[in-house]
């Protein structure tokens, strides 16, 4: 009797350890954190080593790793932390630093590298130098869920602004960075591309998940703006293509593929990290976008962090309901295959993201799908909805509190003490492995910590989502395919050879003769007999490179030479002025 007594009395303390742990580590992790994410943004920032104004770097590390670089996904996942605790009242001090990022990001766009130009795929490079030059060097590209995370973070930005009136900026400044973006995606979304770790080349969860937000997002800030209704409907028919390619990533065998190639196990903690990136509290527990506390994504979070309890020696003696700490994927060999703090962090948000939900819609759905997962926390609950009113409602969410906390606890407890996060923890000893300092491991912890106090993201629109490739049950890959095929014929071929055929009819039945003149030497001083004849090798596109001065403002025009007739473009010229260094890529219609 008293021995039991006793257990019990010690149990007790155990389980309010965690989360006392937890409580101790926002404090003082907080501020370091966010010193520490901030220290490696350019160009004060006092690890960024020169990098250019609002350039992120990954991390300080130059050697083993050598990760001085700036990765268009990372660069945008911190801004996401920085835009978004703006957005909410929670840090305004950050605007130099979200001005900086917004002007960088202009130029970074416009940089040729690899994956190409602007207009050719460039927009998938996954990382450039930290001086915005291109890093050439061979490398897992593209990577297409840059621009989609980068456009997820300005649009927030947008969204703001636009709340504060602030329209001319969002118009003038942000839509053009934004809009590329949107285009790309909406362009590449159904192309090969590698993971978000570099891997692989297929397709990949986290990517596609970001890509159908944004789309999203896209119509309806490309709708407030008043863009053109031809945009706004391709993101729209786009968006819904994606949504239903998103259904196929489910697994069966109780958790998303995150990856189409590669011949793993298809377990990645890439999967947890899509759903608190396109996390929604609007949308309730909805299964179709993954959100957080859905039954697909909750049953996917328990394969997942159990395919890592028996894999690292670290993770040894910790009972089935008690937080270990995780990986990217359990064949993971890079550094030797260690649990990363982001993703550990991730399991944390998506059960925080989770108790957001289900506290404020004030009942809990456990259905036979999610049940494995809420079997961890009491062996005898059933399917069903519990209102918040119930004993079961008040001990699960309790005992998930407490479990989420101690995956934060895991990694309060592989801190060092000056509270830099790197990205690896030793699979062994639990010392910091691999880069020092990442900025994606800090910007982890800020939204961690900021999803355990309940703070709610700003929604992008994910409630009352509906197949439009049809009916259920999902996966409907069949029917999805063929209006995706259909659409992609329309486009690929009917939409340009009614374009070409129009335009054969508007010049006469031969390729026209496209010239370019301007307001510098450079552009023949406006000269119509020495204009530059522009290359029509991608006919109906014409184009040319030309070798402008500096900082200056230019002024030019299109003619249409066809044997003595010449047609001028319609007014106004067109101009822009061409930036200090680099290479200024610019698409026109001809008028
Ligand atoms: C930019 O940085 C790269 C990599 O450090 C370096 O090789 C290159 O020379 C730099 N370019 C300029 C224009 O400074
Ligand atoms: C709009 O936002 C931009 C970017 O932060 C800022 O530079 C500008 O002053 C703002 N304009 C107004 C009218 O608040
Ligand atoms: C393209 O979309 C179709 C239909 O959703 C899908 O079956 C296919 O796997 C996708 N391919 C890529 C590379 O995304
Ligand atoms: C990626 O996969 C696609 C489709 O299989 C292929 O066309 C492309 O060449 C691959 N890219 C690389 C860099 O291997």
């Amino acid at each position: 009797m008293l021995f039991a007594a006793t257990l019990s009395l010690l149990a007790l303390p155990n389980v309010w350890a965690q989360s006392s742990v937890a409580d101790a580590y926002v404090a003082s992790e907080s501020p370091l954190a966010r010193a520490g994410m901030l220290a490696n943004i350019g160009p004060s920032g006092s690890q960024s080593l020169g990098a250019f104004p609002g350039i992120v770097i990954a991390s300080p590390s130059t050697v083993n790793p050598d990760y001085l670089f700036t990765w268009t996904r990372d660069s945008a996942v911190a801004f996401s932390a920085i835009v978004n605790q703006f957005a909410l009242g929670i840090d305004t001090t950050t605007r130099g630093e979200i001005d900086d990022y917004v002007a960088s990001q202009v130029i970074v766009q416009q940089i040729p590298n690899p994956s190409g130009d602007l207009a050719s795929g460039g927009l998938g490079e996954p990382k450039f130098n930290i001086n915005e030059t291109a890093f050439t060097g061979p490398w897992g590209r593209p990577q297409r869920d840059g621009p989609a995370l980068r456009s997820i973070a300005l649009i927030t930005w947008a969204n703001f602004l636009l709340s504060e009136s602030n329209t001319s900026y969002v118009t003038d400044t942000l839509w053009p960075i934004i809009e590329n973006d949107l285009n790309y995606v909406a362009a590449n979304w159904n192309e090969s591309t590698f993971d978000l770790w570099e891997e692989l080349n297929s397709s990949s969860f986290f990517t596609t998940a970001v890509q159908h937000r944004v789309l999203h997002q896209g119509v309806s800030l490309a709708t407030a703006l008043g863009q053109p209704e031809s945009l706004v409907s391709n993101y729209e028919t786009q968006a819904n293509f994606v949504l239903c390619f998103l259904q196929t990533y489910w697994n069966t065998a109780g958790h998303i593929t995150a990856n189409t190639g590669g011949g793993r196990s298809g377990i990645d903690a890439n999967t947890v990290l899509a759903s608190i990136h396109t996390f929604d509290a609007a949308a309730g527990c909805d299964a179709l976008t993954f959100q957080p506390c859905s039954d697909l994504a909750l049953l996917n979070l328990h394969t997942y962090v159990d395919a890592f309890r028996s894999l690292y020696e670290i993770n040894s003696g910790f009972a089935s309901n008690e937080a270990v700490l995780t990986g990217r994927y359990p064949e993971d060999v890079y550094m030797g295959g260690n649990p990363w703090y982001l993703t550990t962090l991730a399991v944390a948000e998506q059960l925080y993201d989770s108790l957001i939900v289900w506290n404020s819609q004030k009942s809990l759905e456990v259905t036979s799908t999610s049940l494995a997962f809420f079997q961890i926390f009491d062996s005898s609950i059933a399917a069903g909805t519990y209102a918040s009113s119930s004993s079961q409602f008040t001990s699960l969410t309790g005992a998930i509190k407490t479990f989420s906390d101690g995956f934060v606890a895991a990694v309060a407890n592989h801190t060092p003490a000056n509270g830099g996060l790197a990205e690896q923890i030793s699979n062994t000893n639990g010392t910091p492995v691999s880069a020092v300092d990442l900025t994606w491991s800090f910007a982890a912890a800020l939204t961690t910590f900021d999803a355990r106090k309940g703070v709610v993201p700003a929604s992008w629109g994910a409630k009352g989502l509906s197949l439009s490739c049809a009916g259920e049950p999902i996966p409907q890959t069949v029917f999805c395919d063929f209006q995706r095929r259909c659409y992609y014929y329309f486009w690929a071929y009917v939409y340009p050879l009614f374009l070409a055929i129009c335009r054969l009819m508007l010049f006469g039945a031969r390729i026209e003769n496209i010239y370019l003149t301007g307001s510098v030497d450079a552009l023949e001083d406006w000269s119509t007999e020495t204009a530059l004849l522009m290359s029509s090798a991608n006919y109906p596109i014409w184009s040319i490179t030309v070798t402008l001065p500096a900082n200056t403002d230019i002024q030019y025009k299109y003619i249409n030479i066809d044997g003595s007739a010449l047609t001028w473009e319609s007014d106004p010229n067109n101009e822009f002025t061409t930036p200090a260094s680099g290479t200024f890529v610019t698409h026109d219609t001809w008028r």
